[in-house]
């Protein structure tokens, strides 16, 4: 899998790094409050179990599951959720939490729907923020790292599927965004 990645970005120990930063920073946030926390899935999953067992704080963990890709490397605009029922978040603390911010579409239509519920508050958290124009102007509370507008994997981050579990983060060759699903 490594010799499909042009170049890592991210190691291990830079991602524990600064996730030991983002919980202390969340820690504080809501030291006398219990959160929730909305883990949109499956990209989120590596992030969303390392982050919260740095977070010594009652909370609860809700998970989403919503697509928009449809097997391309360019969102389709277009928001799935996968399952009907919304996590009930009614008067509560609400920290949403993805892998990364793209388009803004996802976390966009993630938060509209979680708004309609009446949480006390919602906030969110990204492990990666692309630099470049978005679709959905989309305000992020917490932000592990900014990267350019690549397409990258690992740690949680597909293609098609595929390299969500390697450790580290990278950006994907070019000529396999382009090759036809098999
Ligand atoms: P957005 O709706 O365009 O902001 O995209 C958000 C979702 O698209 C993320 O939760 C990811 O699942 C996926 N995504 C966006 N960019 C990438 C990428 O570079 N690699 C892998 N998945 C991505
Ligand atoms: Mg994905």
């Amino acid at each position: 899998m490594r010799g499909d990645l042009e170049r890592v970005l991210f190691d291990e120990p830079a991602i524990h790094r600064r996730l030991d930063d983002i919980a202390a920073q969340i820690s504080r946030d809501y030291r006398e409050k219990e959160l929730t926390v909305i883990a949109v899935l499956h990209g989120s999953l590596m992030f969303v179990a390392d982050l919260l067992r740095r977070i010594p704080l009652p909370l609860k963990l809700e998970c989403l599951s919503v697509t928009s890709y449809h097997g391309r490397a360019q969102t389709s605009g277009e928001v799935t959720f996968r399952q009907i029922a919304i996590p009930d978040a009614v008067g509560r603390d609400v920290l949403i939490l993805d892998d990364i911010l793209d388009s803004g579409f996802t976390l966009g239509a993630v938060r509209e729907t979680l708004e309609t519920v009446k949480p006390r508050s919602i906030r969110t958290c990204v492990l990666l923020s692309k630099r470049k124009q978005r679709g959905r102007q989309i305000d992020t509370d917490y932000v592990g790292f900014e990267i350019e507008d690549e397409f990258v994997v690992g740690y949680g981050l597909d293609f098609r599927g595929r390299y969500r579990n390697l450790p580290y983060i990278g950006v994907l060759r070019k000529e396999l965004l382009e090759r036809p699903d098999k």
